[in-house]
């Protein structure tokens, strides 16, 4: 008899351990799943291709890695806009990984000039040493990146003109 008396405060407690138990546990999830939450709707609201998309997607990065990539056209490095020629690598591999070609292609210098650009750009914009590239790399700029000779209209070749006769009447 005392002893069932005895149960029933015992089975209360083990209750409220379960309790707080199963409270403790849902919140464990809810502390997982809230900052999870936008990923997981991210995933359930994926674009879903069908086969052709994805083959046709496929295909398109094929064409872009094979025929644009590297396309050379007329001399001209297409991706790039420089021009191609055997060193052509190692401004490739030295100089666009941190601005576009562009800023190459819009300056021009002498091999000097050149040098000190490069100078420059060691001392002050963190441009590596460029080791045994540098001298094609100098030689690539030097022969294609000269500076331009201004344009200077040729002198009219008087003799051979040939000239209108301006008829007034
Ligand atoms: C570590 C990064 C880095 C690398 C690699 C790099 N450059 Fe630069 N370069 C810069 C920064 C930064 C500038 C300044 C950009 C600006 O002013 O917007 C710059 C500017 C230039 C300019 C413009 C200078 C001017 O006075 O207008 C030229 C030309 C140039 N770089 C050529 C080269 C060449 C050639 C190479 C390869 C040898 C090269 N860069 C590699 C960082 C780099």
């Amino acid at each position: 008899m005392e002893n069932n008396r005895n149960k029933a405060p015992i089975d209360n407690l083990s209750l409220l351990i379960k309790l707080i138990n199963i409270i403790v546990f849902l919140s464990v999830c809810v502390f997982i799943y809230l900052p999870m939450q936008p990923y997981i709707n991210a995933y359930l609201k994926r674009p879903t291709y069908s086969k052709e998309e994805l083959d046709s997607f496929t295909k398109k990065r094929m064409v872009f890695q094979e025929d644009d990539w590297d396309r050379v056209e007329h001399g001209i490095h297409v991706r790039t806009g420089m021009i191609y020629d055997a060193n052509f690598k190692y401004i490739e591999a030295k100089c666009l990984s941190c601005h576009s070609a562009k800023l190459i292609t819009q300056n021009r210098a002498d091999r000097n000039g050149w040098q000190q650009m490069i100078k420059w750009m060691r001392e002050t914009q963190g441009l590596q040493d460029l080791g045994e590239a540098e001298p094609f790399i100098l030689d690539y700029l030097t022969e294609h990146y000269a500076p331009k000779e201004l344009g200077r209209r040729p002198n009219l070749d008087i003799e051979n003109i040939e000239w209108y006769v301006l008829e007034l009447d």
